[in-house]
């Protein structure tokens, strides 16, 4: 399926998990990707540009910190250099500390709050001046969390920047769609990525979890992948100012027995 032709892709925090997943997507659905990680390219970062460019599409990769404002500036600038334009811009680097309340500091909470929020803010800031300067179009995809509904101790602060996201989001759809550009979140559940490693290790936090989830399954980055893939493209025009969920049922569960 080639949705995405002459279309080009920026996914933030792309060289693993569900980042990953959407670049590998949007690829394989017509795209040339953007990549983007905290680090310096390393062999995944490789071997995913491989993977891409053997499907006949281009893909580049840009090291920046998203968490700082000039770095994700400069990134969403350098993503219009790279292939000369950009249309659909992925907001899915994200960070989670697990932390009682009590012991967050001011460092774990900005860690958490700059990536997840802050640089989703000033990020889409930088993307919508570029749209309206070329009077464009736009699709933004928000990687945001189960959490930005439902309620995770110990994890407050990533609570505080999944709620912040919502909100973002309705608010920007409203103020952007007179410019054609649409914004939306999608929600992720327990999905097996690196963010849940710990937690996939431990087969009593895992009985915990899976009680939580009516599918009784982890899901897979290719999952969320897929939501990204139909928000991007142009059977979901209609769609902007919400949150879509794929969580196997995780976040609307109830059961008495
Ligand atoms: C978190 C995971 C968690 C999942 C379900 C995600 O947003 O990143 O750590 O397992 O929500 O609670």
């Amino acid at each position: 399926m080639n949705r995405f032709e002459n279309k080009v892709a920026l996914v933030t925090g792309s060289t693993q998990g569900i980042g990953a997943a959407c670049a590998i997507r949007l690829a394989s659905d017509g795209a040339d990707i953007i990549l983007n990680g905290h680090s310096e390219l390393d062999e995944r970062g490789e071997e995913l540009i491989k993977q891409i460019t053997d499907m006949g599409r281009r893909a580049t990769y840009l090291q920046a910190d998203v968490s700082k404002v000039t770095d994700v500036t400069k990134l969403i600038n350098d993503a219009v250099a790279s292939f000369g334009q950009l249309d659909i811009l992925v907001n899915n680097a994200g960070v989670e500390k697990n932390h009682d309340f009590w012991d967050v500091t001011e460092e774990d909470y900005d860690f958490v709050m700059d990536t997840n929020l802050k640089g989703v803010f000033f990020g889409i800031q930088a993307f919508v001046k570029y749209c309206m300067k070329e009077k464009r179009s736009g699709v933004i995809i928000n990687m945001s969390s189960v959490h930005e509904e439902i309620v995770f101790p110990h994890f407050a602060a990533y609570c505080t920047s999944k709620g912040g996201l919502k909100m973002l989001t309705r608010n920007l759809a409203t103020e952007l769609a007179p410019f054609n550009i649409r914004v939306n979140n999608v929600a992720p559940g327990a999905i097996s990525t690196p963010i849940n490693k710990k937690l996939e290790e431990d087969p009593e936090l895992m009985e915990n979890v899976l009680k939580n989830i009516p599918l009784r399954k982890m899901g897979k980055p290719e999952d969320v992948a897929g939501l990204v893939a139909f928000l991007a493209s142009d059977d979901a025009t209609y769609i902007t100012g919400s949150t879509y969920f794929v969580d196997g049922g995780l976040t609307y569960h109830y059961e008495e027995q």
